[in-house]
């Protein structure tokens, strides 16, 4: 059976994609193959070298209005693109030609959208007096946040959580859960 591949994209920390290249790294049957991103200074960029990973910037006119980044990844075989903190929309010929999940840090499809992101999705879950809220991992499609949805786990909000406190309990289940959750997709339709 040949490696499967996944293309991580990246826009900050990176944090997610360093679980995930962890998780990965003694896999005989997936392989991180590579990390994309659109932010020179991305840490994520430089997770990925200091790990082995092959790295791709690429800026907007490149993304939206060339096929310079599908072109890449198809010669790299890529079977799944996995984002991990990525803030660009995927345009529509790269949402065609791979399978795409994204991880976003609340329960969708409540607090998701455009401007839906980082610490704005915590405050607005604290605005909103919630009790819980959680992580979703979803399939891409054109929309933000508007896939199909595969995977949720929740954490309790409570009264006295900062953004940063309650930003501290997601990162903490993103990190135990995508890395399987990408496992098991990637081996279940590649
Ligand atoms: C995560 O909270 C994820 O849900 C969202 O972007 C954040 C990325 O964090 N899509 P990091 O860069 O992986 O630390």
């Amino acid at each position: 059976m040949d490696v499967k591949r996944i293309a991580l994209f990246a826009s900050g920390s990176g944090s997610n994609a360093q679980k995930i290249i962890d998780y990965f790294a003694d896999n005989k049957l997936v392989e991180v193959n590579c990390l994309l991103s659109n932010k020179p200074d991305a840490f994520a960029l430089e997770r990925a070298r200091k790990a082995g990973v092959d790295t791709l910037l690429f800026n907007r006119e490149q993304f939206y209005h060339s096929t310079f980044v599908s072109d890449w990844l198809q010669e790299r075989k890529i079977d799944l693109i996995v984002l991990a903190g990525f803030l660009w929309l995927v345009p529509e010929n790269i949402v065609r030609e791979f399978e795409i999940l994204n991880i976003h840090p609340a329960l969708l499809p409540q607090y998701g959208g455009k401007n839906m992101y980082g610490m704005n999705v915590h405050k607005a879950v604290l605005d909103n007096h919630e009790k819980i809220s959680g992580i979703t991992i979803h399939y891409v499609n054109e929309k933000y946040d508007d896939g199909a949805i595969i995977f949720q786990a929740t954490c309790p909000v409570s009264y006295d959580d900062s953004p940063e406190s309650l930003a501290e309990k997601i990162h903490a289940l993103e990190h135990q859960y995508y890395p399987k959750i990408i496992e098991e997709i990637i081996l279940k339709n590649h």
